[in-house]
């Protein structure tokens, strides 16, 4: 079996994906190992500005059809400048959030957009993670965690608590439905989780 080298982080806001996806690049780099570390929306300079669009404003701001298109525009630049040319240099990726966000927050949230997110991905991306952390976490508490940061960029949290319950739905059953997806308790120390997700690794 060839070790994983595209590794990515999901779950609802403040479930802890960028505190992990952190600890997972420091570990593996503290072992030798060129990493890699990005992000979605964003992760390549045009990407980034289309972050700022997507992330602050009124939740009404974009539909959810127009977000998939956003999206996946931001996803094709991230995998042009920053993935493939990183993955075939050798490199380890580790990104927090790639196209499982898609296919939950737009796919599930706002009626079924599923099909829609799927062909589009089919069709500009065509490419999937060898890892994912599914990181499942209480709502509420995640919530809470998200909205304390004030990083301006609140717009998905301000969809509120239902939404948010919703989101969690769909990344559980995302996380059934893939064998490259490995769904982690997230209602604990960092330090643990970080254990368990490199003893995955
Ligand atoms: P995400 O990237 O999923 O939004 P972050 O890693 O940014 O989540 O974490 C959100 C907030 O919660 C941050 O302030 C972070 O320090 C804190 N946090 C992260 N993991 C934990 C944890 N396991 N227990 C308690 N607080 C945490
Ligand atoms: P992120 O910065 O990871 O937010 P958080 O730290 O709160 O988890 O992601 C930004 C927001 O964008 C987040 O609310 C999820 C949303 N998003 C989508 O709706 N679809 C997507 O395809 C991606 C990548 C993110």
């Amino acid at each position: 079996m060839t070790p994983p080298r595209f590794v990515t982080f999901e779950g609802i806001d403040g479930s802890g994906k960028s505190t992990q996806a952190r600890l997972l690049t420091d570990r593996l780099r503290a072992a030798g190992q060129d990493v890699v570390l990005t992000r979605e929306p964003g992760g390549s300079p045009g990407a980034e500005e289309i972050r700022q669009l997507l992330l602050t404003g009124n939740p009404d701001r974009w539909t959810a059809e127009t977000e998939i298109l956003l999206f996946t525009a931001a996803r094709r630049d991230h995998l042009e400048k920053t993935i493939q040319p990183a993955l075939d240099a050798g490199k380890i990726v580790i990104s927090d959030r790639f196209a499982d966000s898609t296919r939950v927050y737009q796919g599930a949230t706002r009626g079924d957009l599923r099909g829609i997110v799927d062909q589009l991905h089919n069709l500009m991306i065509g490419r999937e993670p060898d890892l994912t952390f599914v990181i499942d976490m209480d709502p509420a508490t995640a919530l809470d965690r998200g909205l304390a940061r004030q990083s301006g960029e609140d717009r998905f949290e301000d969809f509120g608590l239902p939404f948010q319950e919703t989101l969690r739905h769909g990344f559980l059953a995302l996380a059934n439905a893939h064998r490259r997806c490995v769904l982690i308790d997230g209602n604990r120390d960092p330090d643990a989780i970080a254990s368990e997700v490199a003893a995955h690794l």
